[in-house]
């Protein structure tokens, strides 16, 4: 099989490269990403030199590009190229709907004219907006996105829908909750609040903490993935998420006791606007129509994450620089 990854330098997309190839070893891959700030060639060092893998530096929205990329044999297209930060979205909504609804279109349009077997939209659990104190996202609750990040999310996941109905293009969409693991960019709160905590430097929590999110390994979101490349029924959307709901508050606390660090390092500071208050999926149809079943527990789950930041800090400190250091005065400069 071959398959054409976008976003494959990020995080998810990197560790699905990673988990793919090891897998499947007469699958070859080829991924495109546009290396953003997010986009980070060193989370690909280990496969380097496989035979396999093809790395190539592209914009999804770059017409010509994907046409002639999609036009090499490609079976299988998993979209996970994307601006992928809320926080990032309110200040500047316009690459996320250029990237996240137009390079959907620009894909889609590559993938019907080259007749591929399957289009795989990587989606999130925002587009269903947020939750009261009770209930779960399920396939068919209704979008109401309340960020543009969730909002051009949405949009690209609806021309993924269109292009189906409209023009019989085989595809899948997976909505899967908030994702951690290795190579997560430090903008995101596990990863920061750990480098945070390590520089014993002030712990930004938005609002009062008590915003819930529904936590998955990355690795287990991998593995769901494949099974929806390979089983997935044509058409239909599949929730992905490990019952894991924390509030940001407790997963600051564990991370902190982890690294033997004290709370006093907690600074609330003013809230997200537009923050929603809890996500929670059913992942019921998942689990029964494919077998998906998550490996690790939270427990065990944060853990090897910390571990894993502690065991690669330069990983993490080359990334605070430059671009990075710039957003982050833009973006906390007035909440601490
Ligand atoms: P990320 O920001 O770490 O990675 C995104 C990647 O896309 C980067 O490598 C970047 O360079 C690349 N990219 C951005 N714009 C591009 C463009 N125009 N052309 C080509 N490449 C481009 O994001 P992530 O957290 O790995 O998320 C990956 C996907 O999974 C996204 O679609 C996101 O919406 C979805 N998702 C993320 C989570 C999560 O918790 N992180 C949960 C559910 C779904
Ligand atoms: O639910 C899936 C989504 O999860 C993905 O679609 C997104 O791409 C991904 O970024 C993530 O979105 P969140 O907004 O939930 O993730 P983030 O890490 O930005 O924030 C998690 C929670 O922590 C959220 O309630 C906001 C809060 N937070 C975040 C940061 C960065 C803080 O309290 N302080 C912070 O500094």
């Amino acid at each position: 099989m071959k398959l054409l990854v976008t976003g494959g330098a990020g995080f998810i997309g990197s560790n699905f490269v990673l988990y793919m190839l090891k897998k499947y070893h007469d699958y070859q891959i080829v991924n495109v990403d546009a290396l953003t700030y997010a986009g980070n060639l060193e989370n690909l060092k280990s496969i380097e030199n496989n035979p396999n893998h093809v790395f190539v530096k592209a914009d999804i929205r770059d017409t010509a590009k994907m046409d002639e990329l999609m036009g090499q044999g490609i079976d299988v297209v998993v979209n996970f190229a994307a601006e992928s930060h809320v926080d990032r979205s309110i200040m500047e909504p316009d690459v996320f709907v250029k990237t996240n609804v137009l390079g959907t279109q620009v894909l889609l349009d590559a993938a019907k004219k080259h007749g591929i077997s399957k289009f795989v939209q990587v989606s999130t659990d925002e587009v269903y907006g947020t939750l009261g104190e009770t209930g779960l996202f399920s396939e068919t609750t209704p979008l109401a996105p309340n960020s543009p990040y969730s909002a051009s999310k949405a949009g690209g996941d609806l021309l993924v829908r269109a292009y189906h109905e409209t023009f019989g293009l085989p595809v899948n969409i997976t909505r899967c909750s908030n994702n951690y693991g290795p190579y997560q960019f430090p903008e995101k709160l596990i990863p920061l609040m750990i480098s945070k905590a390590l520089a014993d430097e002030p712990l930004p929590i938005y609002g009062d903490g008590l915003n819930i999110r529904d936590w998955l390994y990355v690795e287990d979101h991998c593995s769901a993935i494949d099974l929806v490349i390979h089983q997935g029924r044509v058409g239909e959307v599949y929730n992905i998420g490990g019952n894991n709901e924390r509030t940001n508050l407790y997963i600051v606390q564990t991370i902190l006791e982890e690294l033997g660090k004290s709370e006093s390092l907690i600074n609330y500071v003013q809230d997200r606007p537009g923050h929603d208050r809890r996500y929670g999926i059913d992942p019921t149809k998942t689990m029964t129509e494919l077998g998906w079943k998550p490996e690790h527990s939270f427990e065990t789950g944060i853990h090897e994450t910390i571990k894993w930041y502690l065991d690669n800090k330069e990983w993490w400190t080359r990334i605070q620089s430059g671009a990075y250091q710039e957003y982050y005065a833009k973006q906390y400069g007035s909440r601490l």
